[in-house]
C-alpha cells in the first residue's frame, strides 16, 4: 500500500498515543506464566502484540478480550503446553527473543518457533548461547536463524555477561533464571528495564547493582509462581517519538501527548532532542531510577530551530528505535549530526543503517552510512519523493513524518508496515492537522 504524506500546516492539539509495544509483549508473557488471572489495561492493539496473544494461546493460556482490558488466565510458570504446530511470532523480534526464556524451563517439552521473512533474518544465536549454558537445547537454521526449536530442561543458574547491550537477550535470560538457584546478567551499558520492573512487581527475587555509566548486574532466582493481578500499559515513547519529531519540524506546531511512558531507559531520544535545542517539556524519570512502576508524563512539544549533535555508543541502547528519527532531524538541524556505536541497527526489522540512508538520500538528504551509524549534513530542508519501507514499521513512520516536513511530500511505499506498532497513525495525524 502506497500512501502520500504532503507538507502540512501546523499540527496542534492533544493526543493519547498507542500503548507501549515492549511492555505489552512482556505483560502478555508474564500473565501467561502466572497461575492466577491477570488483568491488562491498555494492551497495544497492533500486529506484533497480536502475535504474542496468539503465541500464549498456543501455549495454553486463555485470553478474554473485554472492551477496556484483557484478562489472561495463565498456565503457571512450569506448565506451558507443547503446541502441535510451530509458534508463529509474525514480525516480532521481541517475542522471538523473550518467549524462549520461558520455554527453556519447560522440562521435557519441545517448541518450534518461526515467523515472517524479516524474522528469518534475525539472529537467535544471541539467546541460544546463554540458554544452552543453562542446559536447554536449541536447534536453529544454520545454527543462527529461525525457524528454531527450544527443548526445555531442568536449568542451572549462570552468570552471563552480555556481549552487546540488548534488552531482549537480558530479558530472555532473566525469564529462564526464574527456574534456577541464581542467575545473573551483566550488561555493558543499560538497556530498557521493563522486564526487571515487571518481575519485581510479580514477586520475583530480583536485585540490581551498578550505575547508568557502567551498566547493571541483575540477579534473579527461583520462584514458585509469579503473582500479579493488574498491569497498566503506558503510552509508547517510541511511537510518541514520531509525533514529537513532527511537532519539532512542522512550522507553527504545538502538541501535547498524554500518558507517555517516561522510564529513563526509554527516553534517550527526548534527551538527544533537548541537546539539539528542541522545545520538549516532560517530567522525565531521573536517570538511574529503578521502581516497580512505569512512570508516565505529558509531553509538550513545540516547533523550533535545532542544531546538530553527536550521539555516542553509551546513548544508543536508550534511543535505539528512535535513531532513524535522529537522522531525519539532522537534515533540518544546523551543522552536522553523527550517530556512532549503533551497528545493532543493522539487525533490526531491516538493516536500519542502509534503509535510513538510502531512504533519506532518495528524498534529497545529505547523509552517509558508516559501519556503525551515519553522518548527516544539515541542509535546512528536504525535497521529498518516494521512500520504501522494506517492510519495516519504523521506516514507514519515518517516511510519513519526512513527508509532512518536506517541500514536495513523500510517497511511502509499503505503509502497511506501520500496523506492527502504530496502525492508527494516519488518523491521529489527520486529527492534529485539522
Ligand atoms: C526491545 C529491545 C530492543 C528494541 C526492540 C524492542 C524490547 O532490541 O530495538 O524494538 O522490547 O526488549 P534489542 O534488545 O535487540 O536491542
Amino acid at each position: 500500500m502506497n500512501v502520500r504524506f504532503d507538507p502540512c500546516g501546523p499540527l496542534r492539539g492533544r493526543l493519547s498515543i498507542p500503548a507501549d509495544k515492549s511492555i505489552s509483549h512482556r505483560a502478555a508473557i508474564v500473565a501467561a506464566m502466572a497461575p492466577e488471572p491477570v488483568c491488562i489495561r491498555n494492551y497495544l492493539q497492533a500486529a506484533d502484540t497480536s502475535s504474542t496473544l496468539a503465541a500464549i494461546r498456543d501455549l495454553g493460556a486463555i485470553v478474554h478480550a473485554q472492551p477496556d482490558e484483557l484478562v489472561i488466565r495463565g498456565v503457571g510458570l512450569r506448565h506451558a503446553q507443547q503446541p502441535v504446530e510451530r509458534i508463529d511470532v509474525g514480525n516480532s523480534g521481541t517475542l522471538l527473543r523473550l518467549l524462549p526464556g520461558w520455554l527453556a524451563l519447560q522440562q521435557g517439552q519441545t517448541f518450534k518457533l518461526d515467523g515472517d521473512d524479516s524474522i528469518r533474518r534475525r539472529p537467535v544465536d544471541r539467546i541460544a548461547a546463554p540458554l544452552e549454558r543453562m542446559g536447554a537445547r536449541i536447534h536453529a537454521r544454520d545454527g543462527r536463524f529461525p525457524p528454531f526449536t527450544v527443548e526445555g530442561e531442568l536449568l542451572s543458574g549462570i552468570s552471563y555477561e552480555l556481549p552487546i547491550a540488548s534488552a531482549q537477550v537480558k530479558s530472555c535470560v532473566l525469564l529462564a533464571g526464574l527456574a534456577t538457584d541464581t542467575t545473573e546478567v551483566i550488561e555493558p551499558l543499560p538497556s530498557r528495564d521493563h522486564t526487571e520492573r515487571m518481575l519485581l512487581r510479580a514477586g520475583a527475587p530480583l536485585r540490581r547493582e551498578g550505575d547508568p555509566a557502567r551498566g547493571y548486574r541483575t540477579t534473579v532466582g527461583n520462584v514458585d509462581e509469579l503473582v500479579i493481578d493488574t498491569l497498566e500499559v503506558p503510552g509508547d515513547p517510541s511511537s510518541a517519538a514520531f509525533l514529537i519529531a513532527a511537532g519539532v519540524l512542522v512550522r507553527g506546531s504545538r502538541l501535547v501527548l498524554e500518558n507517555v511512558g517516561v522510564n529513563w531507559t526509554r527516553t534517550g531520544f527526548s534527551r538527544i532532542l533537548q541537546r539539539m535545542g528542541a522545545i520538549v517539556l516532560a517530567d522525565l524519570e531521573p536517570v538511574g531510577a529503578f521502581a516497580e512502576i512505569e512512570p508516565t508524563s505529558e509531553v509538550d512539544v513545540s516547533y523550533g530551530p535545532i542544531v546538530g549533535v553527536t550521539v555516542e555508543a553509551d546513548e544508543v541502547p536508550l534511543a535505539i528505535d528512535e535513531l532513524p528519527l535522529v537522522a531525519l532531524l539532522g537534515v533540518f538541524a544546523e551543522g552536522e549530526t553523527v550517530v556512532r556505536g549503533a551497528a545493532e541497527l543493522r539487525l533490526k526489522e531491516s538493516d536500519r543503517i542502509a534503509t535510513v540512508v538510502e531512504g533519506l538520500r532518495g528524498l534529497g538528504a545529505s547523509i552517509e552510512a558508516t559501519p556503525d551509524g551515519f553522518a548527516v549534513q544539515g541542509t535546512g530542508g528536504l525535497r521529498g519523493g518516494r521512500l520504501k519501507t522494506h517492510g519495516d514499521h519504523r521506516l514507514a513512520l519515518l517516511g510519513a513524518v519526512a513527508g509532512l516536513a518536506s517541500e514536495e511530500g513523500v510517497e511511502v511505499v509499503g505503509m502497511e508496515a506501520a500496523d506492527v506498532s502504530y496502525p492508527r497513525f494516519g488518523e491521529d495525524l489527520a486529527g492534529l492537522a485539522a
